[in-house]
């Protein structure tokens, strides 16, 4: 246990000098007396609230109650805010922000007399970005979710974020929806504060936040507004005190078994393949080097049992009532590694015990899985040398093993101009590729993975076709989309050298990926091609270009990924 003088906040608020002088007297600035913060431990209450992203609305209440917990525990909160990577509003792709939230985070942290941390956050990006910069910090904390908002409603039918948005548009681009109905289900689908309600990628990573033991457990499944939501907020401020005199830090709780935890409960959920690329960066932070093949073999072996929406029927409020995530561990425990520890100093065993389902409907049963296997395949070949992966949970069976000519667009505006064409020449057999999305193509592999359906073939009843990306896939879309494709076009990948007529061979069970064009044939376009103009020539975006890894390495910067320490700040 950590005495008063060993807290690193001492450092700045403890010594007799001029300089712990002013720490302490511009704190006392603000109200406070010397021994409200001088030796108590510091809690940065890290809130990623904005009111430009909806999904962290409730944000600026509970970083309240958390710090009620902070002083009800004997330490002293102060609120930082950081970066909100709103998933709607940021472009050119909020998956370019990632990396700066995490560097933001991790500086935060030790750049200021802070103990440990409270890091708030949930839609998309953010819980990855807070807990990279986090682990890389490796000081004590907790991530507490955001919680996904209710259910969306429209004339009675639940709504779910994004998986009914694309849904209901291919209708109102077929001619099914009316305006005035689409007009209302706007109004409908965003009810309350709160990550998306579907299983995409923020539902997805808080829940793997959890799984890798890093949330209070349960907290991942509580909707945004419920009153248990404060109550967790309370809840982690309590706790964080303790860890901090305990010295309980990311990288004791984060091992390689943590990982496989987080890919198995992955797997059971039916998750966002967004959560593939995250764990990797994730794992690096951590020293640990975690292939995109592990996630193959894993998900060979687990049952999707979550019904959510966009691989099933339900939504984020169903599965809390039905028992939430704890519940869905359960039901894999033999699948899971007991014994890794979690933030509240218990093992995820101890955490599980007394987690029970309350409906099978939404959480189901290992005898009646929503697949028996594999959410989410990962496929090689001579189109992916270094991977790709598909969500199988939420593609068509029929599709799973396709031969089909391609039909290439060279980025996503040629594709907008493209699509809608009466004189396209596509069929239902057609295998749409999009080229340049990748992390540095896009920049910053948007989620443009689930190509649009031709307009002409959604009016013919086609509703999806294999569809073949160097970009990502919002975790609520669905369809048979082959995403991540690495290394990317824009890099010079196979997927550069694609011709519209090409073969292409998507063999799912096999896990294979291949465009059927003699090798000579591929060499002389290899030859023939030139690496387009760079994207950015200076700021954030000439940073990221320089140093983000490809898809099946992460993402992350070449730089923040393991190393040497970086010193902790002299205090002169
Ligand atoms: Fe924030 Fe979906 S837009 S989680």
């Amino acid at each position: 246990m950590k005495r008063p003088e060993d807290l690193r906040s001492f450092r700045w608020f403890g010594p007799p000098t001029m300089r712990g002088f002013s720490h302490r007297s511009r704190m006392e600035q603000t109200g406070y007396r010397r021994e409200d913060f001088a030796g108590k431990p510091v809690v940065a209450i890290v809130n990623t609230w904005s009111e430009i992203n909806p999904c962290h609305g409730h944000l600026r209440e509970r970083a309240d109650a958390v710090k009620k917990g902070v002083w009800q525990a004997g330490g002293f909160p102060v609120e930082i805010p950081a970066f909100s990577i709103a998933e709607t509003y940021v472009k050119p792709s909020p998956m370019m922000y990632r990396n700066l939230l995490a560097m933001e985070t991790e500086e935060n942290l030790r750049s200021l007399p802070i103990d440990g941390a409270v890091l708030m956050g949930g839609c998309d990006k953010t819980t990855p970005g807070l807990l990279m910069g986090g682990i890389s910090m490796n000081l004590p904390f907790i991530y507490l979710p955001a919680g996904p908002m209710l259910r969306g409603n429209w004339k009675g039918q639940p709504l779910g974020s994004g998986t009914d948005l694309w849904k209901f548009w291919a209708e109102r681009c077929a001619g099914t929806i009316s305006e005035t109905e689409w007009n209302e289900m706007e109004g409908g689908i965003a009810r309350s504060p709160g990550f998306c309600m579907t299983m995409g990628t923020a539902a997805t990573m808080t829940a793997l936040a959890e799984a890798l033991g890093l949330t209070l457990p349960g907290a991942s499944s509580i909707p945004a507004v419920d009153s248990h939501h404060v109550g967790m907020a309370i809840g982690c401020g309590n706790r964080i005190v303790e860890m901090i005199w305990e010295d309980s830090k990311p990288k004791d709780v984060l091992t390689g078994e943590s990982f496989e935890n987080a890919i198995t409960v992955d797997m059971a959920l039916g998750g966002s393949t967004n959560a593939v690329i995250h764990l990797i960066a994730l794992a690096r932070r951590c020293g640990l080097d975690l292939r995109l093949n592990r996630f193959d073999e894993i998900s060979r072996k687990v049952p999707v049992l979550a019904d959510i929406r966009p691989s099933g029927r339900f939504l984020m409020e169903d599965f809390y009532y039905a028992g939430g995530l704890r519940a869905l561990m359960a039901e894999i425990r033999d699948l899971l590694h007991l014994d890794c520890r979690t933030v509240n100093g218990h093992t995820l065993g101890a955490n599980l015990e007394g987690a029970c389902v309350y409906n099978s409907e939404v959480i189901r049963t290992r005898e009646n899985a929503l697949e028996a296997s594999g959410g989410t395949a990962v496929l090689y070949g001579n189109l992916a040398p270094c991977g790709a992966v598909i969500k199988t949970s939420a593609a068509s069976g029929p599709l799973m093993q396709h031969t089909g000519p391609a039909l290439v667009f060279s980025d996503y505006r040629h594709l907008e101009e493209q699509i809608d064409r009466e004189d396209l020449e596509v069929t239902p057999d057609s295998v749409l590729v999009l080229q340049n999305a990748g992390p540095l193509g896009g920049p910053g592999m948007p989620e443009w993975g689930m190509l649009p359906i031709p307009g002409r073939l959604l009016r013919q009843g086609v509703r999806d076709m294999v569809r073949i990306s160097d970009a990502r896939m919002s975790g609520t879309s669905y369809g048979t989309c082959v995403l991540h494709v690495s290394p990317e076009s824009y890099a010079g990948g196979p997927l550069a050298l694609v011709q519209n007529g090409d073969l292409i061979s998507l063999d799912v069970p096999n896990r294979r990926l291949d465009v059927l064009v003699a090798e000579e044939e591929l060499g002389a376009r290899r030859a023939a091609w030139s690496h387009p103009a760079p994207r950015y020539r200076r700021g954030y975006g000439a940073l990221y270009a320089e140093h983000v890894t490809q898809a099946h390495e992460g993402c992350d910067f070449d730089f923040l990924e393991t190393g040497e320490d970086t010193p902790e700040p002299e205090i002169h």
